[in-house]
């Protein structure tokens, strides 16, 4: 399976998903190309020091569907399988969609319905949730709405302000994703309207 990273910042769900590679995790798939929007993103930098084949494209006031067209054709090119949305800050248009059905994933920080957007922490912190997490799905034209791969919770302390409670669902976030891209690798899932249902083999 050839995944395709795409981000915008730090990088640190696509330096997981390096990781897990690297430590055999994940045998099934390897890194094709890593995409960054932003020229001095410090992922993408991550991924040069890595030797990984990293590529800038800028938005540079180009239409979305224009700049959509030339991740695509990227993608394409280095033949990737699977996308994988790492902090990618930039909403897909129908053409990117229709170009990888079923075949993109996003991770967000909170419990999906709950808390879609930016500052998804501090939404959290700001409702009194006392529990909230990480989630990867399939991305569809909705914001942070496609079918849920898999959620993991974590608790909120009473002491949490963002950043505590961030990194503490950044932990979860590197995890899960392995998780998920592993489930896409092995095929062992069905989608039955929005459920997402593992074979019975798989976990
Ligand atoms: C992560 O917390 C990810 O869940 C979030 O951006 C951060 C990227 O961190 N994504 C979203 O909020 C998407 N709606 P990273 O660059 O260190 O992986």
């Amino acid at each position: 399976m050839k995944l395709g990273i795409l981000l915008s910042g730090r990088g640190s769900n696509f330096l997981a998903i390096a990781d897990s590679i690297q430590q055999g995790r994940l045998p099934n798939a390897e890194i094709a190309v890593v995409i960054s929007n932003i020229a001095d993103a410090p992922g993408i930098l991550a991924a040069r020091e890595r030797s990984l084949p990293s590529i800038i494209i800028e938005a540079g006031g180009r239409k979305r569907a224009e700049h959509d067209a030339a991740m695509v054709a990227c993608l394409r090119a280095h033949n990737v399988d699977l996308v994988c949305l790492a902090g990618y800050m930039r909403l897909l248009s129908p053409k990117f969609l229709q170009a990888y059905p079923l075949r993109i994933l996003n991770i967000h920080p909170s419990l999906l319905p709950a808390f879609p957007g930016l500052d998804a922490q501090q939404q959290a912190l700001d409702y009194g949730a006392k529990v909230t997490g990480c989630t990867v799905h399939f991305v569809d034209e909705q914001l942070d709405h496609g079918v849920i791969v898999l959620q993991k919770a974590v608790p909120v302390l009473d002491g949490d302000d963002a950043r505590t409670l961030s990194s503490r669902i950044l932990e979860q976030e590197h995890v899960a994703y392995t998780q998920a891209i592993a489930r896409a690798c092995s095929g062992g899932y069905h989608i039955t309207g929005r459920r997402y249902v593992l074979r019975e083999s798989q976990t």
